[in-house]
């Protein structure tokens, strides 16, 4: 089963949302409107919570998973995406906070605490250490994440249409005309 509860919490989100059937998404994780989960991913909202913004995509094989509060940080880490953010391929998001007109480029690992600002690209197998900041409007790059430059007006416009070429492909699996 793909939507499962932890605890009597189950995860929230509307009709304009693809959930593909072969992810798994289990607890307190809510998905604004017009998102998507692609194959594979598994979210676990069990000992914290997810929250993802609207127009958001999650694309296969990511795996998305949080911290546990303690005592010496009674709110643990959730994981907190905003909105029009692409999320690449067999990436890692934990307990982090990530904002708006992001790209995650594959294979990467952001861990906890790490707070990823506006419009900041990040390339395909970095890692981005705990309690790290990444600045708007930069790329990053490398494990662990140095600034490399400027993101290019190209770049930061490329941002949102990623975002909106998902809302695109999730609406033609939503309408069956994949099949
Ligand atoms: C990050 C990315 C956008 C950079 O593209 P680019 O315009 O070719 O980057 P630049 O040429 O300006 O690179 C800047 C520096 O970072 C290095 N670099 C680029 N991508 C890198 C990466 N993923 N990891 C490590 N270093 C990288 C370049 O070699 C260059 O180093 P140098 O200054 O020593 O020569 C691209 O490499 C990438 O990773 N894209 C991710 C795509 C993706 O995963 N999409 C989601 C799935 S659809």
């Amino acid at each position: 089963m793909t939507i499962r509860s932890y605890k009597g919490v189950i995860p929230s989100f509307n009709a304009s949302v693809y959930i593909d059937e072969s992810s798994v998404l289990v607890g307190d994780i809510t998905l604004g409107d017009d998102s998507s989960v692609w194959p594979l991913v598994a979210a676990r909202g069990d000992v914290n919570y997810i929250r993802i913004g609207e127009r958001t995509n999650i694309q296969d094989g990511s795996v998305l998973h949080l911290s546990r509060a303690t005592k010496s940080n009674p709110e643990g880490y959730p994981l907190i995406i905003g909105d029009d953010v692409t999320v690449g391929h067999k990436v890692m998001l934990h307990g982090c906070q990530l904002g708006n007109r992001i790209l995650v480029g594959m294979g990467a690992i952001i861990m906890d605490n790490a707070i990823v600002e506006d419009n900041v690209i990040i390339g395909g197998g970095s890692l981005v250490p705990p309690n790290k900041r990444l600045e708007s409007g930069y790329l990053y790059v490398g494990s662990p994440v140095k600034q490399a430059r400027a993101l290019t007006e190209q770049e930061l416009t490329f941002l949102k249409v990623s975002a909106d070429n998902y809302v695109l492909l999730k609406n033609e699996y939503l309408s069956d005309d994949v099949i």
